[in-house]
């Protein structure tokens, strides 16, 4: 079997984190979509990491770390995250599968990420400009590069043609950029991509999961940045929902067992696009200081506010989640209450389905407030630990969804964790 973990909402809530701790009850970690833009956390005896491309089990022994053919590569931040690793005494080779499938983000990609924000103006995306968009067009368009490729004699002359095209349709765009900068680099990392083992990903896993090990799928964004189902224009350019692991890895949906789906206590969301529960006042700026919000990637400040259980309620329905993880319940220690969304108000009438058009100005939240819990959750070890206020809220979420919250996350550490069920 292979189960799947996720995001519901707008990225970074945690995967990471999660990830590394249930790491320990699976064989093999695949990561299905999504490249650099994304950014997940966790620690290695207590020094923090950031990884983006590779999987969050690559610190644990006897654990294979699959970059499935969904990915897109850059091999740039690649080594840079493989130098990471090797300072930290692991040796990735022994301990990193990729996929002749995934695609390659080019110097170029980047470029014409940058020269795609500039060209939309107010209306940009808000791209975290690692390539992403224009690499996935590339492989919809039928032109990119895979790992696959780079190991074939005409690999240079395939980079060429396409770097030809992305410099003529990057000066029609006026982008002036000297585009040497961006390519610094990229050839002796191709080289160190090279070192790294490339396999028939689909078969890998089919004949793993047919042997009976266990294969945990990492998602990367979240469901609301889904190409399909998230708050379209404003997403990224893979799908990020469960069914994603299907095409990321070449895994049937028979094959599939648990979704993991993790949600935050409230909200956050990074870049561009709408957010009615957005929250841009004091509590707002206290959620943004207490939960650390900037980004792993970027280090841009991420947007706070509520929780929305109508958006969650639709990324459990899309994701088919059977088991939720909250994340981040210690940061709501502070407050003495806490809101969250059950409706909208759309077109005059309450409506608990979640819209077309999500702009705050069309979709106003209608809110239910709890009672903040009286102790500190960060000090809860057991569920006989949970202050009565929480186990209240979390019912009431429970209810909501219509799904068992499986985890409560109560810290950045990777046992700072309650299993309830
Ligand atoms: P990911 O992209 O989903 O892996 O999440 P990120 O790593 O981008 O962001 C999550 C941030 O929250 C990281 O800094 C984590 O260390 C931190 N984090 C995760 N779970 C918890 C938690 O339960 N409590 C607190 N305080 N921080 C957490
Ligand atoms: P993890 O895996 C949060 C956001 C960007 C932007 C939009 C499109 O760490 O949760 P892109 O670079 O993909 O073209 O950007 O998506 N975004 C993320 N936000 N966490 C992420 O990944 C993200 N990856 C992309 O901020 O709004
Ligand atoms: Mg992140």
């Amino acid at each position: 079997m292979i189960d799947v973990l996720l995001g519901l909402q707008w990225g970074d809530e945690g995967k990471g984190k999660i990830v590394d701790y249930l790491a320990k009850d699976y064989d093999i970690i695949a990561r299905f979509q999504g490249g650099p833009n994304a950014g997940h956390t966790l620690y290695v005896k207590d020094k923090k990491v950031v990884l983006h491309t590779i999987p969050s089990g690559v610190f644990h022994d006897d654990i294979i770390n699959v970059i499935g053919n969904g990915v897109v590569i850059d091999p740039i931040t690649l080594k840079k995250e493989l130098e990471t690793i090797n300072s930290h005494g692991v040796d990735p080779v022994s301990k990193i599968l990729v996929s002749d499938r995934a695609h390659i983000i080019l110097p170029t990609h980047r470029a014409l990420d940058k020269a795609n924000e500039i060209a939309k103006g107010k209306n940009k995306i808000g791209s975290t400009l690692k390539g992403i968009g224009p690499t996935y067009m590339d492989k919809t368009g039928r032109n990119g590069i895979r790992v696959g490729d780079v190991h074939k004699d005409d690999f240079v002359e395939r980079y060429n043609r396409l770097k030809e095209k992305h410099s003529k349709l990057l000066s029609q765009m006026g982008f002036d950029e000297d585009l040497a900068t961006y390519e610094e680099g990229f050839f002796e990392a191709v080289e160190v991509l090279k070192t790294l083992k490339v396999i028939k990903a689909e078969y890998y896993l089919n004949k793993a999961i047919d042997a009976g090990k266990k294969v945990l799928a990492e998602g990367a964004q979240g469901m609301m940045l889904d190409i399909d189902f998230g708050t379209y224009p404003f997403v990224t350019s893979s799908n990020t929902i469960s069914a994603g692991l299907c095409n990321g890895l070449g895994v049937p949906p028979t094959k599939v067992g648990k979704v993991f789906g993790i949600t935050k206590a409230y909200c956050t969301r990074v870049g561009g696009g709408p957010f009615p529960t957005e929250l841009f006042d004091e509590t707002g700026e206290k959620l943004r200081k207490l939960g650390s919000e900037f980004g792993a990637t970027t280090g841009r400040p991420r947007r706070c506010g509520w929780l929305d259980l109508v958006a969650l309620n639709y990324s459990c329905m899309i994701n088919g989640v059977t088991d939720l993880i909250i994340t981040k319940t210690d940061i709501m220690d502070e407050f003495e209450t806490i809101k969250v969304a059950t409706s909208y108000i759309v077109d005059g009438g309450e409506t608990q389905e979640f819209p077309f058009e999500y702009q705050p100005e069309e979709c106003e939240p209608v809110y239910e407030e709890h009672a903040g819990w009286e102790g500190n959750l960060s000090e809860c070890k057991t569920i006989a630990d949970l202050p009565k206020n929480f186990v209240a809220y979390q019912k009431s979420i429970e209810s909501y969804l219509d799904v068992k919250v499986s985890f409560v996350s109560n810290g950045v550490g990777r046992e700072q964790l309650i299993q309830l069920g």
